[in-house]
């Protein structure tokens, strides 16, 4: 179970400290999907940073099954990481000089599993659409193709929590459906924690449970 209670982030500027996130709590069970949506600049990155463990709260706690990630050293917190965060990033973040494939096994190179991970990324890229492409570099893809290999890479190590940080931002109607459908299908097979940040009410329109960040807090909306 994903618990978060209390969060509350801070950052210090010269003018006093510039509140983002205030008395944030949510819970989420193992099969749970949830969107959060809010204005440009209101916490939503900032919020799935703390809840991934990339990034610590000014106060509040996160705990994934009991265990806060803030109370680790920074090895065993990056250990954390690697094993229950699967992280897509708003600008998806692949490596330019390697390809589709090495790209999706990046994770698994800091990984403590000793799994045929050549195996389960190749099915993962079949599961995305992208077969086709496994020897591309970033630059030889399409920008609905980079997100798809971003949300592979995030799936590769078995992450407890798929958090996705606006997966569909820069695409078409149709290929935003396309990735909205493949996420929602992988977070079902995997029995994943999913999160997804969008301002898309297209997207945020395939979860059953929307949040929206406004003035800080994070009210339910559906
Ligand atoms: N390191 C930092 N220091 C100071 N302020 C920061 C820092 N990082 C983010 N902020 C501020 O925190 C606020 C929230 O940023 P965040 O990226 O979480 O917004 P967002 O809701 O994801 O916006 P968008 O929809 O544009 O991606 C912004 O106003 C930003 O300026
Ligand atoms: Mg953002």
């Amino acid at each position: 179970m994903l618990k978060v209670s209390n969060l509350t982030k801070e950052y210090p500027t010269p003018a006093g400290p510039l509140t983002i996130l205030s008395d944030v709590s949510l819970e989420f069970q193992r099969g749970d999907a949830a969107a959060i949506m809010g204005p440009s600049g209101s916490g939503k990155s900032t919020l799935l940073y703390i809840i991934g463990a990339l990034e610590p709260p000014t106060s509040g706690t996160v705990t994934l099954d009991g265990l806060n990630p803030f109370s680790l050293d920074e090895p065993a917190q990056a250990a954390f990481r690697n094993d229950n965060v699967g992280f897509v990033f708003q600008d998806h973040c692949l490596l330019p000089q390697c390809s589709v494939i090495e790209n999706v096994l990046t994770p698994t190179l800091v990984s403590r599993e000793n799994k045929n991970y050549t195996k389960r990324a190749g099915s993962l890229l079949d599961q995305v659409g992208l077969t086709e492409r496994l020897t591309h570099r970033p630059a030889e893809l399409s920008g609905g193709e980079k997100q798809r290999v971003a949300i592979a890479r995030a799936l590769i190590c078995e992450p407890l929590l798929l958090l996705c940080d606006e997966p569909t931002g820069n695409l078409d109607r149709h290929s935003a459906e396309n990735i909205a459908s493949i996420l929602l299908d992988l977070h079902q097979k995997q029995n994943t924690i999913l999160i997804v940040v969008t301002h898309s009410p297209e997207l945020a329109a395939h979860f059953p449970v929307r949040f929206e960040l406004i003035d800080h807090k994070l009210q339910r909306v559906s």
